[in-house]
């Protein structure tokens, strides 16, 4: 309670609301080590149990095929006493990134206190729901407690566009939205975007694609898609050349081995898409499919986790790119379709990427 007192005192909340959920971020063991398992066995031990529906973001291995993808005894030693904490909290070890693809999706005008970047961005903007973007810890108090200061995001007249931002160039695959989301977050720090001119409706895996990227570059909680409304203050163009740079800044052109898609976690349609392109064919590269185990499961269910298995490559749930041992597994080029992916591999772990939509990907790995 104190940590959201002087969260909200911090922000002038007037007061705490209700939260329908949370979604707690900080569960691999590679991204909080040895004091993040320490505060969460103390947390933990002291009897704290989640108030309301609360989520887990991805942990740092697939929690039941960690072996067979070499994570080390070690690791994995820790990274299950993480998940124990969560479970004697009652956090549901859901570990994706995609919150929204599990049941019981907020609805609009709820309010949630998310932690992992883009499934906020999602929320604020495709869902309509309520967030700020949490920390780990805020998100963990807010799961023990029920509640979230009033501040940010949860107040109606902060959720208003800032800026216009006229699309000038084709938008096809959700490489193309992941591109410029992420220009938007690096050129728009803090800003609220109306996007104008996308092609009409686009899928919920591109902006999926839109939100993480933009989050990952910057520090956007929301947008909306449509012409300009008498908000705006400022107007963007946005052209081919500003998409190119975001390759150039992201992408080199190795030759790697390895390829990653599912950042975020690939939803089922994604998956279908995979599953057919690589149906009776064998990888010449290595394929790696990242989802949420509840995907993973609808996926099996349909045949496509085998599809893509018997073609050689890996279905792995419960972990991200990101967030898993990468270097320790000797991985130093990627190729992926993810620009969140692509900034985090190259800043926080040295590895390199190359960028490629989804079906080129997957073609890559196929020769
Ligand atoms: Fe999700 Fe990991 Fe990317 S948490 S958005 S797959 S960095």
């Amino acid at each position: 309670m104190r940590l959201l007192v002087a969260i909200g005192d911090a922000y002038d909340a007037s007061r705490m609301i209700k939260i329908k959920s949370s979604q707690v971020s900080g569960v691999s063991y590679k991204t909080i080590g040895d004091p993040g398992l320490e505060f969460l066995k103390e947390i933990s031990s002291e009897g704290a149990v989640a108030k309301v529906r609360s989520m887990l973001n991805p942990a740092g291995m697939d929690l039941s095929r960690w072996r067979e993808l070499g994570i080390s005894e070690g690791f994995a030693r820790k990274q299950l006493e993480i998940m124990q904490c969560f479970e004697r909290m009652r956090i549901e070890p859901t570990c994706t990134c995609i919150p929204y693809h599990e049941s019981n999706a907020p609805l609009r005008g709820e309010h949630v206190a998310w932690a992992e970047s883009s499934a906020v961005v999602f929320a604020n903007s495709v869902l309509g729901a309520h967030t700020n973007r949490e920390g780990g810890p805020t998100a963990l108090a807010s799961s023990i407690l029920g509640i979230s200061p009033l501040y940010g995001m949860h107040l109606k007249e902060n959720r208003l566009p800032t800026h216009l931002v006229r699309v000038k160039c084709k938008l096809n695959s959700e490489l193309h939205y992941s591109l410029i989301g992420y220009w938007l977050g690096q050129n728009l720090e803090s800003s609220i975007p109306r996007i104008d001119g996308t092609p009409k409706n686009p899928s919920h895996d591109k902006l999926k694609a839109l939100c993480a990227s933009m989050a990952a570059s910057g520090n956007i909680s929301m947008f909306s898609i449509g012409a300009a409304r008498q908000h705006e203050v400022e107007t963007v163009d946005v052209h081919e050349e500003e998409l190119k740079d975001t390759i150039d800044l992201l992408s080199s052109d190795g030759g790697y081995e390895q390829v990653a898609l599912g950042c975020p976690h690939l939803s089922l349609q994604e998956m279908k898409a995979v599953a057919t392109m690589v149906s009776g064919k064998k990888m010449g590269k290595r394929l790696w499919c990242f989802t949420s185990r509840h995907i993973r499961n609808q996926a099996q269910r349909h045949g496509y986790v085998s599809s893509i298995e018997r073609a050689g490559g890996n279905v792995i749930c419960d972990t991200c790119i990101v967030v898993s041992p990468m270097t320790e597994l000797g991985i130093n080029g990627i190729v992926t379709n993810s620009c969140k992916a692509a900034h985090y591999l190259r800043s926080l772990s040295r590895v390199e990427t190359r960028l490629m939509d989804l079906e080129e990907c997957v073609k890559y790995a196929l020769q």
